[in-house]
């Protein structure tokens, strides 16, 4: 498994904390701007980080750098962000940033638009405070991801981190926080993976900068998109899940428009319509990444996932949402 804690591989694990990918239905881009998005967790692709006590100041072991974080100057760019989530964690407990490695295995790609970093980041804290018989609340959750995620983004929404520490389908609005969605039917859906990573920072950089070029347009799409998020909940809380097809499409063009697609994510797009998909449209970050197609059935789904991997898809996901009652949150 390539980490081993000390030389009595027997050792046991202090404790472990996960998290699911999350998949933006709708909102993406707009939401960095305000309004509403989205999103549904992803239990298939999972993050879970492993807890070991080892001696010495606090260690990551991680794909993308393996080393101590307990002081900040030693950490590179690419894991500042957990590191400072780390830290924080154990500063919140009381504790030192020693005793302890914090080990990454994580299913979610990278740089697929599927929140693999919001995912590590969720169950970094869930696993420190697990490592002392502790549960974090759900505001200590999304205040500690939202660090690492603004060290690692600069200006994430805060969509990937709440879908991720969540758990459940929500509408999530920047500085009013997430609201859990009901589900009278189940929601099936495919994801497709262009296999090129996407680059969500410099997309979410482009739209930025073409607000300030082009402002009218430029909002007018953003709100655009913000009100197809709200026919999502509309058409979702009333069971009418084949309305959201032809919205998925609308947003696919108006982000398109904004410049976030590609000609790899739009051919994939295509070959889901072509093969009789409700809706599809890029999901996430884009300019590579993931599309997400909406389904009818199990039946359709492992149609267009068939559908999508002829067409070049380098992987794909049937991601089916499970109906959500109304438990009175
Ligand atoms: C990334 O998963 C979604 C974006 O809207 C960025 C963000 O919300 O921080 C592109």
């Amino acid at each position: 498994m390539g980490f081993q804690a000390n030389a009595d591989a027997s050792a046991p694990p202090l404790a472990q904390g996960s998290a699911p990918a999350k998949l933006i239905l709708m909102g993406e881009h707009a939401v960095v701007h305000g309004f509403p998005a989205v999103a549904l967790p992803m239990p298939a692709l999972e993050a879970t980080v492993v807890a070991w006590q080892t001696p010495g100041p606090l260690r990551l072991h991680s794909p993308v750098f393996t080393g101590p974080i307990a002081e900040a100057a030693a950490v590179p760019a690419s894991a500042r962000g957990l590191a400072v989530a780390a830290r924080q964690a154990l500063a919140m407990l009381g504790r030192p940033a020693d005793g302890l490695t914090l080990e990454v295995r994580s299913d979610v790609p990278m740089g697929a638009g599927l929140g693999s970093s919001a995912a590590v980041a969720v169950a970094l804290v869930r696993a420190i405070y697990a490592a002392f018989g502790r549960t974090p609340t759900e505001e200590a959750l999304l205040v500690l991801a939202h660090r690492a995620e603004t060290e690692a983004h600069g200006t994430p929404s805060g969509v990937d981190s709440h879908a991720s520490a969540i758990g459940q389908p929500i509408c999530y609005v920047q500085g009013h926080g997430a609201r859990r969605l009901v589900l009278p039917k189940p929601l099936h859906l495919v994801v497709a993976d262009s296999g090129r990573p996407g680059h969500t920072g410099e997309a979410v950089s482009a739209v930025a900068a073409r607000l300030r070029s082009d402002s009218t347009r430029t909002r007018e799409r953003l709100e655009r998109l913000g009100q197809l998020a709200e026919a999502v909940v509309r058409s979702l809380g009333a069971g009418q899940v084949e309305a959201i097809g032809p919205l998925f499409d609308a947003a696919h063009g108006e982000l398109a428009e904004l410049g976030v697609s590609d000609a790899g994510l739009d051919a994939l797009v295509a070959a889901a319509r072509l093969a009789g998909a409700r809706g599809a449209k890029l999901t996430g970050g884009g300019r590579g990444g993931c599309i997400v197609v909406l389904a009818t059935d199990a039946a359709e789904q492992d149609r267009l996932a068939i559908a999508l991997t002829k067409a070049g898809a380098a992987r794909v996901w049937r991601v089916t949402q499970p109906q959500v009652k109304d438990m009175g949150s």
